[in-house]
């Protein structure tokens, strides 16, 4: 079985209507849906009214982000982090004159803790502060996130046509666009046809549904306007059974962090799982022959993202830290969809890279 890539919507899953936000959202104040990360981060970025047009993002970020500021028109400018992807030059983001900060953790790390204090400067001085929780939807903070705003691409995590959201406790009114029925179309039309294949192993529906996720994620990379989550996104949301995500994605994890510690060639970033902790990935750095190892897992039907190829824009601009992480850095899916069977296969087949 294929391990990795697109989720799937199981159509016989039953769903229920409901009105209620679950909690892993609502803990970020009043929440938008949206139909992306994307549309989430454009809607706040159109209507905020920082002191200047300077936007200080981490240098190690996924292209898409930035993209959004650039169309917003802002300035930008990076902060590094270090190798266990916790932002450095502390310093320099005290005093660097933005107006707006942007920050986040990382496969569910809550690697951003460390700005707390600062985030409480930053706003002393009419800093707008804005945290992007993707990767660390479904971890538990101690302390809830003193950013103005919070953004994230729900998407991420489960099979949905859409979904991204934008929070916050300050009262605002947003204007979204109506459903884009095109992408959803495309998407929830893909969605299906990869639950068929993994059910039927039906080679020749493959290529279909791979275009179809390519064609959306154009799509998307083409019109970031801020449209709304359409109702099926939503329900999934709302009957999430997101429990049982977080302990799948423990365990896995868990497995993954005692089999794999100790392998030559590779460093677990994270070497230690604190049970408020839902990673996105199983992130490794591969110490050479990145690109060689992930070409073999995918001949094993194992796809294994890399977050992110470097973003064209902080390109050149990277201290020596941050480009090795883009360089190096390897996802290992440790998701509910999976069982501790599927992970030992992902383990065989890295430890047998490097026996070869
Ligand atoms: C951290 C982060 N935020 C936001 C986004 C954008 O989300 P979406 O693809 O739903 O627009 C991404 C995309 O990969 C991301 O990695």
């Amino acid at each position: 079985m294929e391990i990795g890539s697109e989720f799937w919507i199981d159509k016989n899953k039953v769903i229920h209507e409901s009105d209620l936000l679950p909690s892993w959202l609502s803990r970020f104040g009043d929440v938008v849906l949206t139909s992306s990360g994307r549309g989430a981060l454009g809607l706040l970025l159109n209507q905020l009214k920082p002191k200047n047009n300077k936007a200080l993002l981490p240098s190690y970020i996924c292209e898409s982000v930035i993209h959004s500021f650039i169309i917003a028109g802002y300035e930008l400018i990076y902060y590094d982090i270090d190798k266990y992807l916790i932002p450095i030059d502390i310093e320099f983001i005290k005093n660097s004159d933005v107006g707006i900060f942007f920050h986040m953790g990382y496969f569910g790390f809550l690697t951003n803790d460390i700005l707390a204090d600062i985030i409480l400067c930053l706003k002393a001085e009419s800093v707008i502060t804005i945290e992007d929780v993707t990767h660390v939807l479904f971890s538990k903070y101690n302390k809830q996130t003193e950013s103005d705003f919070v953004v994230g691409s729900i998407r991420k995590w489960f099979g949905i046509p859409s979904g991204g959201f934008l929070a916050s406790d300050k009262i605002m009114r947003y204007e979204l666009l109506d459903v884009n029925v095109e992408f959803i179309n495309m998407r929830r039309s893909s969605l299906h046809q990869k639950f068929e294949y993994m059910k039927s192993r039906n080679e020749s529906i493959k290529d279909t549904f791979l275009s179809g996720f390519n064609r959306a994620e154009h799509m998307l990379d083409e019109d970031i306007k801020p449209y709304k989550i359409d109702h099926e996104s939503e329900m999934i949301i709302k009957n999430l059974d997101y429990i049982e995500l977080q302990s799948n994605r423990q365990r896995n994890y868990k497995f993954l962090l005692k089999h794999l510690r100790d392998v030559d060639g590779i460093e677990v970033i994270f070497n230690d799982l604190k049970s408020d902790v839902t990673p996105m990935f199983f992130p490794i750095y591969v110490k050479s022959k990145r690109d060689e190892l992930r070409r073999k897992l995918i001949e094993s039907e194992i796809y294994c993202p890399v977050h992110w190829p470097i973003p064209k824009h902080v390109n050149g601009q990277l201290n020596i830290t941050t480009e090795n992480v883009y360089d190096s850095i390897l996802s290992i899916p440790c998701d509910q969809r999976y069982q501790i069977e599927d992970m030992s296969r992902i383990i065989n087949e890295i430890v047998s890279f490097f026996e070869e």
